[in-house]
């Protein structure tokens, strides 16, 4: 060991003296304080290398596989097409990821005098692994991470972190003040995958919003959805209020996406959509019983967005609901609050945009806009969805209540859609 930091561990019974505890004892009062273990860098490493093995899994559709129940490394190669030690190897490691459970095979007969059943060791061995594993669909795999799944993320996990070659220059992204290529420049190449693989996440999210904003609308209530994807949140609320009509902005490059998940609902035949930017094509004054901003300021200017959320209150009709879902910053970073700030900086490493607001920015532009705050939910971890109503009208408004349960516990994994 080196010497200690000076004055690193001083005592009232000890003060120090010199960069030595003094005088020299055998136990002494202050020892040097051990270093702590690099567990955390590591811990850094290994989230490139999980988030590469979760891609992998679903690459080789591994998840699919074992949808109709456990198989072992050999059932698993041959239904994913790898070699079974890879198979297992990938595995081994879904599993330290807590997405797949293993559970040792039946062990082997035993042999007549009770000794174990001598089987030379092959390749089925091999593929088993040491004791054989029969590996399972963890409860988040099972929930999130099939393809076709209700509250599917599988296609998001690809696009969440923005497109990818953006990160490895983040050190001049951050001295230059600007991606070298911003998602907005351009944004038919990387808004239609997120917004598809947004969207079966945010329809539950959005679902749980709306059975909460259940007052009574007029005879034809009008929900509108600025910057709408694959429009999560307007098919959700006219899914609740069977009566609505919605009307989705969506930019001209990314609208077939909004066209297409119309077209694939229930009830997308009772949504317009248009094609345009939000800050321009023409909004109904005072006409909307909502108004849905879903992850769209982030990616503003300040002024920007603030403006939006001033067009969006002047669209609402009195007693009608602004929704403002987003990931806002926290005021105080923690590792509580990882979703939320790594959101921000994925913002700046990708976009033009500032890095997300902090919810108290977009509590003062909705009151500056002369909206009333209401209650604000938060059903995925970081993210917050904020309502604030525009005074006037008779309709009920929100009811306050303690809060949108987590989404875990709002939909049991036995509920399916499919
Ligand atoms: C992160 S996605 C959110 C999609 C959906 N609202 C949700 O919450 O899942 C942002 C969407 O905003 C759209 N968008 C960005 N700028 C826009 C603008 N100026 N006008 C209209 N849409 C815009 C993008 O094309 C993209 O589909």
């Amino acid at each position: 060991m080196s010497a200690p930091p000076s004055g690193g561990s001083a005592t009232a019974q000890n003060p120090p003296s010199g960069p030595w505890p003094s005088p020299p004892s055998p136990l002494p009062a202050s020892l040097p304080p051990a270093p702590p273990t690099p567990a955390a860098v590591w811990e850094v490493i290994h989230g490139f290398r999980r988030y590469w093995a979760l891609v992998a899994a679903l690459d080789l559709g591994l998840f699919e596989a074992l949808a109709s129940g456990p198989l072992d490394a050999a059932g698993l190669a041959e239904a994913v097409g790898v070699d079974a030690h890879r198979a297992g190897l990938l595995a081994d490691a879904l599993v330290a990821m807590e997405l797949l459970t293993a559970a040792p095979t039946a062990t082997p007969a035993a042999g007549p005098a009770g000794a174990p059943a001598q089987t030379p060791p092959g390749p089925a061995d091999d593929a088993a692994g040491p004791g054989g594993l029969r590996y399972a669909l963890g409860l988040v795999a099972a929930n999130y991470l099939l393809t076709d799944g209700q509250r599917s993320m599988a296609r998001l996990v690809r696009e969440a972190p923005g497109p990818h070659e953006r990160w490895p220059e983040l050190a001049e992204t951050l001295r230059r003040g600007a991606p070298s290529a911003r998602v907005e420049d351009d944004p038919g190449a990387f808004y239609p995958n997120l917004a598809r693989g947004t969207a079966p996440i945010q329809r539950a999210v959005a679902a749980a919003v709306a059975r909460e904003l259940t007052a009574a609308r007029g005879p034809a209530p009008l929900v509108v959805d600025l910057g709408a994807g694959a429009a999560p949140w307007a098919l959700a609320f006219l899914e609740a209020w069977p009566a609505a009509r919605g009307l989705a902005v969506e930019l001209p490059e990314v609208v077939h996406v909004t066209r297409e998940a119309a077209a694939a609902d229930p009830a997308g035949d009772r949504l317009d959509v248009v094609a345009g930017s939000f800050h321009r094509v023409e909004l109904p004054e005072a006409g909307a019983d909502v108004v849905v901003l879903g992850h769209v300021l982030r990616t503003e200017p300040r002024g920007g967005a603030r403006r939006l959320v001033a067009r969006a209150a002047a669209a609402l009709r009195p007693g009608g609901t602004l929704v403002v879902a987003d990931y806002p910053r926290p005021e105080t970073p923690s590792p509580a609050a990882t979703t939320e700030t790594l959101m921000a900086l994925t913002i700046l490493a990708t976009t033009g945009g500032q890095g997300a607001f902090h919810a108290a920015d977009l509590r003062a532009w909705a009151r500056a806009a002369g909206l009333e705050l209401g209650p604000t939910y938060t059903p995925l971890p970081g993210q917050t969805v904020l309502t604030a109503t525009r005074p006037g009208g008779t309709a009920p408004r929100p009811v306050a209540r303690p809060g949108l349960r987590p989404l875990g516990s709002v939909f049991p994994p036995s509920e399916s859609r499919e």
